[in-house]
């Protein structure tokens, strides 16, 4: 049987460093505060000349170095991004011609905070099913671009950052066992961009109203997702599996009580925080750097990964 072997990680954040404490002095908040409900003390933002495709980048030739795979023998790059440079070309296609893949076919997956694990689902697939050798999956995101930085609720969560993976078709006993996708538009407009797209093409009256802000009911975000994950970790898909690790990709210390009781029927073992916290925060590193550093990525070890 064929699976899709993670040979290679990489991953990127920009220099710029946004503190607790820079945030301080925008918004009424306080790093304590800060750091209780999220687990985070700075974020790494991008500065004027960068955009998601700059950092997409760094993360991939880490990951092709790593996995000692060239360029040229890439098949496909799938790119999880909702803040890619632009609307089109898209950022896959990109990357594509910067990293100088020319035999890859290249596409967006527009997931949000599961960019990342979309992305690997999505190119995972197309390894085992034998269409491709080596796929690209990359998670990568400039959020700190959509962030209202007069809005204590989100701007003290969102960040920039990528993640790559290289994929490999193998016919050894490692690699990805399975991905389950779930979704839910009715929850839709708990975190929402409202405008830039078809439905309110960018205005003035868009711009003045703010828009094109990421807007997050994040105490409402939270229980689903502590939910969901239950119900995803319960579900007869994962129930008696014997995953090695579970990796919830957006934990932390918050959400691991109430993620333990939710996702017991797993037996959730090791449900920690699937990033260093004090990095950035975005779809990208949560999953790749943590997958790397706790599954020892291309020594065989099994795991599940939630979002
Ligand atoms: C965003 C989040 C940290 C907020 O924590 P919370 O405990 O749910 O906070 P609440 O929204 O219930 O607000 C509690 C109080 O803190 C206040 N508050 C909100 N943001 C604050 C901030 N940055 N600093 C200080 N106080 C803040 C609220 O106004 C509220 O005050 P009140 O009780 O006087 O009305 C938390 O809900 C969370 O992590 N949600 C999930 C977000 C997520 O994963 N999103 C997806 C990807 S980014």
């Amino acid at each position: 049987m064929t699976r899709a072997q993670i040979i290679g990680v990489g991953a990127y954040a920009p220099k710029r460093i946004l503190t607790n404490e820079d945030l301080e002095r925008m918004v009424e908040t306080s790093s304590d505060w800060i750091v209780q409900r999220t687990g985070i003390r700075e974020r790494h933002v991008v500065d004027e000349n960068e955009a998601t495709s700059d950092l997409a980048i760094k993360a991939a030739q880490q990951a092709l170095e790593r996995a000692e795979v060239e360029p040229g023998e890439i098949d496909l790059i799938v790119v999880g991004t909702t803040t890619g440079d632009m609307a089109f070309p898209t950022t896959a296609n990109i990357v594509q011609h910067q990293l100088g893949c020319r035999n890859a076919g290249s596409m967006d997956v527009y997931a949000a905070c599961s960019g990342s694990i979309y992305s690997l689902s999505i190119g995972s697939q197309y390894v085992a099913s034998g269409k491709y050798q080596t796929v690209l999956c990359i998670g990568a995101e400039s959020l700190s671009r959509i962030t209202d930085y007069t809005d204590r609720g989100t701007c003290i969560l969102l960040a920039d950052a990528a993640g790559a993976a290289v994929l490999r078709a193998t016919e050894g006993v490692s690699g990805i066992i399975d991905t389950d996708l779930y979704s839910d538009g009715r929850y839709g407009e708990l975190l929402i961009q409202p405008a830039g797209g078809s439905r309110h093409p960018a205005t003035h009256e868009t711009v003045d109203k703010g828009m094109h802000y990421c807007k997050m009911k994040g105490n409402e975000v939270f229980k689903v997702a502590v939910r969901m994950f239950g119900d995803c970790a319960e579900s007869p898909h994962h129930r008696g599996r014997g995953e090695a690790a579970q990796a919830p990709h957006g934990a932390r210390d918050r959400e691991r009580g109430p993620l333990r009781q939710h996702g017991g029927g797993l037996g959730l073992r090791s449900p920690r925080g699937s990033v260093d916290e004090r990095a950035a925060r975005d779809g990208g590193p949560r999953a790749h750097g943590g997958l790397r550093r706790r599954f020892h990525v291309g020594r065989g070890a099994d795991a599940l990964v939630g979002t």
